[in-house]
C-alpha cells in the first residue's frame, strides 16, 4: 500500500468511526443491511398474504404500531402476553377486545428469524409491517428507520392514559401527541390512517346516537348495525372510512368535510376549529396527505426508541428472552 492509498485507508476508518458514533442513537434506514440482507422481501411476503387473506389487516398492523409508539416509545411493548406476574398492555382500555394482528407479527417474525436469527427486533417487524399494509393497499411508500431494540417490560397503565380514547376533543387529541412530541398538525395527518380499517359499535355508538355534527343520512345507515342499548351489538364493525376502507387514500377527509366522520375524535379534526383548513387540503389533494403522511409516520417511528445496548432482540415477540 502506497502512502497516499493508506491515507485514504485512514481517513475512511476514522470517517466511519466518527460516524458510528455520532449515529449508534439513531435509527438508519439501511441498519439491517448486512445483518439482515433479505429482511424487506421476507416481510413483504408475509404481510402480504396476510392482507390477501384479509383485506382489514393492513389496518390492524398499522394500529399496533401507533398503539406501540405512543406508549413508552416504539418498542414492541405491546406484544408481549400476560404472564402469571406481569400483565401487559393487551388488556389496557383502549387495546382489549380492540387490537388485533399478533398471530400475523408472530409469523412475520418467525419468517425474520429463518433468515437472520437474534438480529431483528419485533418493534421494527412492526414499523416494516405497517409500511408495507400501506403500501400494499396502496398508499406511499417510504423507507423505514430502523435499529429499535424491544422493550423487557411493557406498562398497562401507560396505555390506558397515552392513547387517546375516541370520546376525545380536539384539545385532549393535541395534547396526547403533544406529549409523544408530535404536532397539532401530526394529530390530522396521522388520523388519516383511519382510511382504512374498522371500529367496533361500542366506540360509535354515543356518536351516531347523540351528535349534531353528523350527516343525518350517515348517522341512520350507521344505527342498523350498532343498537343504541349498551351491551347489545357492541362490537359489531363499520368502516372508519364510509367507501373505500381497504384502499390506503383521502377520503376519510373528504368523509370529514362531509361530517360522515364516524368517530368522535374523527370529526373533532373539522368542527369550526383550527384544523380544518388541513383536514380540507387533505380532501382535495391525495398527493400532498400523502407526503404528509409519511413524514408523520416517521416521526411517530423515532418516539423514544431503546437502541444501542438498551432492551434487547427479542426472539419471540410475545415474551422476553
Ligand atoms: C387521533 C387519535 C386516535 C384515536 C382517538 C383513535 C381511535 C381509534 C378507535 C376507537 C378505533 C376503533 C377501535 C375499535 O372499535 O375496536 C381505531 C381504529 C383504527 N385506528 Fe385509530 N385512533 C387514533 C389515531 C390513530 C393513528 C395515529 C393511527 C395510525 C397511524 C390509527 C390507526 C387506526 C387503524 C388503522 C384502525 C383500524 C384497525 C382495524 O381495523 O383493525 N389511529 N382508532
Ligand atoms: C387499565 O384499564 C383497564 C380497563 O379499563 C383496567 O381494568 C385496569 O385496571 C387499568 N390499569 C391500570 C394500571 O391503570
Ligand atoms: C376537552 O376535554 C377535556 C378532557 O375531557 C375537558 O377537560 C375540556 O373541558 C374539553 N375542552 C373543550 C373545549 O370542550
Ligand atoms: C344520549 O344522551 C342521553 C342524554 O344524555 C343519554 O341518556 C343516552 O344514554 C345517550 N345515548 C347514547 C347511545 O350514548
Amino acid at each position: 500500500m502506497d502512502s497516499s492509498s493508506s491515507f485514504k485507508a485512514i481517513v475512511t476508518l476514522a470517517f466511519l468511526f466518527v460516524f458510528m458514533g455520532s449515529s449508534s442513537a439513531q435509527l438508519s434506514p439501511t441498519f439491517y443491511s448486512y445483518s439482515c440482507p433479505d429482511l424487506f422481501p421476507t416481510v413483504k411476503s408475509v404481510v402480504q398474504s396476510a392482507i390477501s387473506n384479509e383485506a382489514r389487516m393492513g389496518a390492524s398492523l398499522l394500529r399496533l404500531f401507533f398503539h406501540d409508539c405512543f406508549v413508552n416509545g416504539c418498542d414492541g411493548s405491546i406484544l408481549l402476553d400476560d404472564t402469571s406476574t406481569f400483565i401487559g398492555e393487551k388488556r389496557a382500555a383502549p387495546n382489549f377486545n380492540s387490537v388485533r394482528g399478533f398471530d400475523v407479527v408472530d409469523n412475520i417474525k418467525s419468517a425474520v428469524e429463518n433468515v437472520c436469527p437474534g438480529v431483528v427486533s419485533c418493534a421494527d417487524v412492526l414499523a416494516i409491517a405497517s409500511r408495507d399494509s400501506v403500501v400494499i393497499l396502496g398508499g406511499p411508500d417510504w423507507n423505514v428507520k430502523l435499529g429499535r431494540r424491544d422493550a423487557r417490560t411493557a406498562s398497562q397503565g401507560a396505555a390506558n392514559s397515552s392513547i387517546p380514547p375516541p370520546t376525545s376533543n380536539l384539545t385532549a387529541l393535541v395534547s396526547s401527541f403533544n406529549a409523544v412530541g408530535l404536532s397539532t398538525k401530526d394529530v390530522v395527518t396521522l388520523s388519516g390512517a383511519h382510511t382504512i380499517g374498522q371500529a367496533r359499535c361500542t366506540s360509535f355508538r354515543a356518536r351516531i346516537y347523540n351528535e349534531t355534527n353528523i350527516d343525518s343520512s350517515f348517522a341512520q345507515t350507521r344505527r342498523g348495525n350498532c343498537p343504541s342499548t349498551s351491551g347489545s351489538g357492541d362490537n359489531n364493525l363499520a368502516p372508519l372510512d364510509l367507501q373505500t376502507p381497504t384502499a390506503f387514500d383521502n377520503n376519510y377527509y373528504r368523509d370529514l368535510v362531509n361530517q360522515r366522520g364516524l368517530l368522535h375524535s374523527d370529526q373533532q379534526l373539522f368542527n369550526g376549529g383550527s384544523t380544518d383548513s388541513i383536514v380540507q387540503t387533505y380532501s382535495s389533494s391525495q398527493s400532498t396527505f400523502n407526503f404528509d403522511f409519511v413524514a408523520a409516520m416517521i416521526k411517530m417511528g423515532d418516539i423514544s426508541p431503546l437502541t444501542g445496548s438498551n432492551g434487547e432482540i427479542r426472539k419471540n415477540c410475545r415474551k422476553i428472552n
